[in-house]
């Protein structure tokens, strides 16, 4: 399971492998570099801090530029747009930027998908800068004719100018961020030949076949079409072309062949696609690597004629592909899109909006007490500070969290990897009920650190039963370092629905907390009896749930579990954790907040309970008129969660539920 992360050499990662991946569900991108092991045998995780600036960063703010495009120009200032400005360098040297542009789905998602408030200005890296651009047009033209989208053309800018004379500041940022970007190419040699062929490739989803390739040099075999398995390929890289079956079929008999991987070319004049498994096929794991690939005539005829050829793999530094200026007028990072589709830049296009939103909601009158500005979190310790509340507390019937998780440099490559849980706690009286009682949680984005959330925490406001409270905001101590930011937003909130006044929380009560979710899960609760305080007004349920962990049926991370709370023997109020596991779950709650375009899969499983880089949103529910509201009557309560409707009996490494479940009494 972790040999297919590749990172064998690094002691370290291959723990957090073991803590992190869920069987046959890949959720960190690897990078290498991240990894360091030193001649002295200590291993150390560091992150990588750039250098100090040299060029524009994320953050700065975009000056005012003018370029050429098909249609006369196109000129930013700052404060002309709405909305972000997306900018695209193409090339055709990159296998990956070719299929975004020649896959249907890719571009029936620009122009379907891209919100009304995002423009996109598309240039060329390369001296076909004109026939790029004219290319470019048609095929986004087509597919908003054939989807009657015509209009989103008028927010779309093509520039016939290769990036190389644009003359002004757009190409330094594609130079100056291309930092990890890299063109992944073939190199094939043979006999005669005076120099190797080098052409691009597409490796097939990274999610559906991890092995990658390595540093050696195979012989390359021709296998026909590869749909049956053929001895010959043995220890060899089949060439198989792209017709007669499924990708999957041709790597499953290439692989039965003891193929050491396989490069499937295009028939002459179609596009590289992105291979993928379809449906039941995907329930089978293979595990050699695979690439899309032109044909190229010299290698064709070469095996034809008998003349040995052989293959390597390589990757060449380049300039980034995409950049933003974001609403505000900043530049930003778009993150990574984990295949070739134009639907991330449509999901970053949705965080701004979410973005822009969450600033004016951050304008409304409240009163803000500052926590953490960007306070190093790390370590058992976490980020640690004590305030003094706002007198005159009683007066305010909302708490918001606002949180942010930045990382030590500007860029997202300086971000922690992985996605971990956060909590904070809160301690206002020492001696009293409530010390470090959980007040939040959010889970960390894999490597992007431009999460940022208001949440309510309205019911909790009872925890704060003193004057000067320490909160404390924590990840595992492993983790790698992130920067917080908190502040507490106390507000009044005038929504009733029947117009009388807001019943205020005045009283909280702990109910029930998680486990390791095995077969004696659900023994460890016992029922909890309790009456009602008088001038009691409304009485809720509360509860912060999140399943994590991976038994043989991927509990509770990948999941469906369901969490009951049964009031008084006959109410049962039900939370599923129904897009657990299922595929894009997570891209849903991008309009939400859900840090999109993470280097990890962020998107292509629902989580239980919880999505990376998101807040994790308490379950509340009116029990009201579940109960006996008389302080002289007794209520009773119990809770139980359930794998698929039964008491969990995992056979494996069980996973754990983390929860905080209170009432809030309300007058
Ligand atoms: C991109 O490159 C491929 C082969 O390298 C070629 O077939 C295709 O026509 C090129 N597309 C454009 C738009 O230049
Ligand atoms: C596809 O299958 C047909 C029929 O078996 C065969 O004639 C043809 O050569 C195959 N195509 C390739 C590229 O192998
Ligand atoms: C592949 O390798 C395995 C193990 O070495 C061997 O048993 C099998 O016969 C080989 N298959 C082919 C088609 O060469
Ligand atoms: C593949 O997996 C899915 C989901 O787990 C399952 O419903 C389906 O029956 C499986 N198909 C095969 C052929 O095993
Ligand atoms: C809520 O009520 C207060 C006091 O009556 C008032 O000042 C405030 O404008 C109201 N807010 C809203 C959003 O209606
Ligand atoms: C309390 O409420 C439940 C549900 O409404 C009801 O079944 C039960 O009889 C009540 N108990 C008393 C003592 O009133
Ligand atoms: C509560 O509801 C769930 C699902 O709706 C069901 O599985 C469970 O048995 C119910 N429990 C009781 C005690 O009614």
């Amino acid at each position: 399971m972790a040999a297919v992360l590749r990172s064998k050499s690094c002691v370290l990662c291959l723990l957090l492998v073991v803590v992190s991946v869920s069987e046959g569900k890949v959720k960190l991108i690897q990078d290498q570099s991240a990894c360091e092991e030193p001649q002295d045998g200590t291993v150390t995780v560091r992150a990588r801090t750039p250098p100090a600036a040299l060029g524009p960063e994320p953050g700065d703010p975009a000056d005012t530029f003018t370029v050429r495009t098909l249609d006369g120009e196109f000129s930013y200032r700052p404060g002309s747009l709405g909305g972000p400005l997306f900018v695209h360098a193409f090339t055709n040297k990159s296998g990956f930027v070719e299929c975004l542009w020649s896959s249907e789905e890719s571009l029936s998602s620009l122009v379907t998908g891209l919100p009304d408030s995002a423009r996109v200005l598309f240039l060329s890296q390369d001296e076909s800068s004109v026939s790029d651009a004219l290319w470019m047009r048609e095929q986004v033209l087509q597919a908003a004719v054939s989807r009657g989208k015509k209009e989103v053309m008028s927010r779309l800018h093509f520039s016939p100018v290769p990036m190389f004379m644009q003359g002004n500041w757009i190409p330094s940022v594609f130079y100056f961020w291309g930092g990890v970007s890299r063109l992944a190419q073939v190199v094939f040699s043979s006999e005669g030949w005076k120099l190797p062929v080098v052409i691009k490739r597409l490796d097939a989803r990274y999610d559906w076949l991890t092995a990658r390739w390595g540093q050696s040099t195979y012989e390359l075999i021709d296998a026909g079409d590869g749909c049956d398995p053929s001895p010959s390929v043995a220890g060899a890289v089949a060439w198989v072309s792209e017709s007669n079956c499924s990708f999957f079929t041709k790597v499953q008999s290439m692989s039965k062949s003891n193929a050491s991987g396989v490069l499937v070319y295009a028939l002459s004049g179609n596009p590289i696609q992105d291979m993928n498994c379809v449906e039941d096929e995907c329930n089978t794991t293979l595990s050699i690597p695979a690439s899309m690939v032109h044909t190229e005539p010299s290698v064709a005829q070469a095996l034809q004629s008998g003349q040995p050829v052989f293959v390597s793999f390589q990757s060449t530094p380049s300039p980034t592909t995409f950049f933003c200026i974001d609403h505000r007028g900043t530049l930003a990072e778009i993150g990574g899109f984990l295949y070739p589709s134009f639907s991330f830049l449509n999901w970053q296009a949705q965080w701004f909006d979410f973005y822009a939103d969450l600033q004016i909601k951050l304008k409304s009158p409240a009163k803000v007490v500052p926590v953490f500005e960007k306070v190093l979190m790390q370590g058992d310790k976490g980020a640690v500070a004590t305030v003094d509340l706002p007198s005159g507390l009683l007066d305010f019937n909302t708490l918001e969290l606002d949180a942010a998780l930045s990382c030590p440099g500007k860029r997202d490559l300086t971000c922690a990897h992985w996605d971990h849980t956060v909590q904070l706690y809160v301690c206002c009286d020492p001696a009293g009920p409530y010390c470090n009682t959980e007040l939040g949680r959010w889970i960390t984005a894999f490597r992007r650190g431009i999460g940022h959330w208001l949440t309510d925490v309205s019911p909790l406001l009872p925890l704060l039963d003193g004057n000067k409270c320490t909160l404390t905001m924590k990840t595992v101590p492993w983790a790698m370092p992130w920067f917080t930011s908190l502040n507490l937003r106390f507000s009044i909130s005038n929504q009733t629905g029947n117009g009388g006044e807001k019943p205020r929380p005045v009283r909280l009560m702990p109910l029930y907390d998680g486990g390791t979710f095995d077969k004696n899960y659900n023994k460890r609760f016992q029922p909890i009896k309790f009456s009602v305080p008088a001038r009691t007004k409304k009485v809720e349920l509360y509860a912060v749930i999140t399943a994590h962990g991976s038994d043989e049926n991927e509990c509770g991370e990948f999941c469906v579990t369901s969490h009951h709370f049964l009031f008084n023997n006959v109410f049962n109020n039900t939370l599923v954790f129904d897009s657990a596991g299922s595929p894009l779950g997570c891209t849903e709650q991008v309009k939400d907040g859900a840090v999109p375009n993470e280097h990890g899969t962020w998107l292509l499983y629902g989580r239980g309970g919880w999505c990376d880089g998101l807040q994790v949103n308490p379950w509340r529910i009116d029990i009201t008129k579940q109960l006996n509201m008389s302080s002289s009557q007794s209520n009773t309560v119990i809770y139980f969660g359930l794998y698929e409707g039964r008491d969990p009996n995992p056979s494996k490494q069980p996973g754990y539920i983390i929860m905080s479940s209170f009432l809030i009494f309300y007058e």
